[in-house]
């Protein structure tokens, strides 16, 4: 049997009976690490399901290539780069991690500067990015700022006005410094939003508004070229993908909002994480245990989709940041040779966030026809001061559905059965520090890879965004060859 056809063999066993069978069921499939704890007991992993997934992953070169990934080989190979992201926080080739330590002593030099008000008074940020320069950023400050509220961040993305006034309205233009954060730097929704910021900051008095300017990128001459001071460009590795780049000066909004040792201890979690990767034995090792289970429901059981739901709303852009990482990562048709991949690769990742999402999409989850993988993210430590009955109801309400998926209930009424054996799995952070973060992010990351990796993806390319952002740009330019429904819209609109 091939490796594949070996694990599309697997049973489809009653969750309730694995438990009644295997007393070492929790531990086996339980484990903790740089203040995570992670169950999968109640997914449908087993001692043979793990063996086949190893086995596919010795196939796979799995060991190979990631120990390629963190010598800094040209893992991408669609865009013959190296993959840094974790050399960001310390871990893989030397030369590599030196650079990023460099990267990080500017980003740290330029905090100080801000702080001793070397560039003027500031109380506001404004962060202009979007995708990976957005989405990493606003989860760090939204899950870790709210405590020592040091600036006032906004993070601003998408190309409708509406976001950006919406930020002009809290903020004083006098007292804002503009992040432009943007890994190429010619990213068409990033460079719109920068150039109104200068013009409302020109519009508003500000004598120098470039002198207000810190730019993010890979591509530092061209932020250069744009008007940014030298001394003010925080440039990063062209081999930190964009989705992956919240460890680079990406995070810069993160890093001065929370203090550079807070951030600090973002990388150092992350890089918990990273070596657990790498040492751990596949049996053992969370990325792994993680991603055999993903791909146990989209390749046996054809799940099209997995939800995620953070109960704990610091964790809400949790979500949104998952599905950039996971479904542009590995939402890929063709293999790293060029085939066709001939297998479902990224599941959907949707998901929300808790109790919320309990009144208002849980009903499909436990009686609806599709099969859904849910993963529940908590944390033991609460986020708020009321009295405890919050936060005990709040962890309550996640474990119970966990449970209730799995058990299921059989009534007389059909409509009121629910038939169970619907798996979850479980992360609980003993505390939301920047630590668990780290290492949580950091999780995500090395299981998008291994998923890939098995998939015999390549997870570091995007390629598939750039059709529809090539034909905007023709049309914005009066041209591309449109469809009649298209070229009906645009003038209907008024664009043309
Ligand atoms: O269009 C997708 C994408 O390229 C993402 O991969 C990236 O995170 C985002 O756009 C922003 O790109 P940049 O950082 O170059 O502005």
């Amino acid at each position: 049997m091939s490796d594949w056809s070996a694990i599309e063999a697997l049973p489809f066993p009653k969750l309730v009976d694995l438990f009644d069978g295997d007393p070492e069921r929790l531990s086996r499939f339980s484990l903790d690490l740089a203040g995570l704890h992670f169950d999968w007991s109640k997914t449908h992993l087993t001692a043979d399901a793990v063996a086949a997934f190893a086995r596919l992953a010795e196939a796979q070169g799995l060991a190979k290539r990631r120990d390629a990934l963190f010598a800094g080989e040209h893992v991408n190979v669609t865009e013959d780069r190296p993959v840094t992201h974790t050399h960001e926080r310390g871990e893989g080739d030397a030369a590599d991690v030196d650079t990023a330590r460099r990267f990080h002593e500017r980003m740290r030099a330029l905090i100080d500067a801000i702080e001793a008000d070397a560039l003027g008074p500031v109380r506001h940020i404004l962060h202009v990015g979007i995708g990976g320069s957005a989405l990493g950023p606003d989860l760090l400050v939204d899950a870790l700022g709210r405590a020592d509220k040091r600036y006032d961040v906004a993070i601003v993305s998408n190309i409708d006005g509406v976001a950006l006034e919406d930020a002009f309205a809290r903020f004083d233009p006098a007292a804002t410094l503009l992040l432009v954060a943007s890994k190429t730097f010619t990213t068409t929704e990033t460079m719109t939003n920068a150039a109104s910021v200068l013009s409302w900051m020109e519009e508003h008095g500000v004598a120098d508004p470039y002198g207000r300017v810190i730019a993010l990128t890979a591509a530092p001459d061209k932020a250069v070229e744009w008007g940014v001071d030298d001394t003010r460009v925080l440039p990063f590795a062209e081999g930190v993908g964009g989705r992956y780049s919240l460890w680079s000066s990406i995070g810069f909004p993160a890093a001065i909002a929370l203090g550079w040792e807070r951030f600090a201890e973002l990388l150092a979690g992350a890089a918990e994480m990273d070596r657990h990767f790498r040492e751990a034995p596949l049996e053992r090792n969370a990325p792994a245990l993680a991603a055999f289970a993903d791909l146990y429901y989209t390749q046996v059981r054809h799940a099209e989709t997995r939800a995620p739901f953070a109960y704990d709303v610091r964790l809400r852009l949790l979500p949104p940041y998952l599905q950039q990482l996971e479904m542009e990562s590995n939402g890929k048709g063709v293999t790293v040779d060029g085939q066709p991949v001939g297998r479902p690769t990224a599941a959907i990742a949707w998901g929300g966030v808790g109790t919320d999402a309990q009144h208002a999409v849980f009903q499909l989850l436990h009686q609806g026809t599709h099969l859904v993988p849910v993963e529940f993210i908590a944390c033991i430590e609460a986020g708020d001061t009321l009295a405890p009955d919050h936060h005990r109801q709040l962890l309550l309400n996640a474990f119970a559905q966990g449970a209730a998926l799995m058990k299921g209930k059989q009534a007389d009424d059909p409509a009121r059965s629910y038939e169970g054996n619907r798996p979850s799995s479980t992360v609980l952070l003993d505390a939301l520090t920047p630590r668990a973060l780290g290492a949580l992010i950091a999780f995500y990351e090395h299981r998008v890879f291994v998923n890939g990796t098995l998939l015999g993806i390549n997870s570091f390319d995007q390629f598939g965004v750039e059709l529809g952002k090539e034909m905007a740009k023709a049309a914005a330019k009066g041209g591309g060859d449109f469809d009649p429904s298209t070229t009906d819209l645009i003038r209907r609109a008024g664009l043309n």
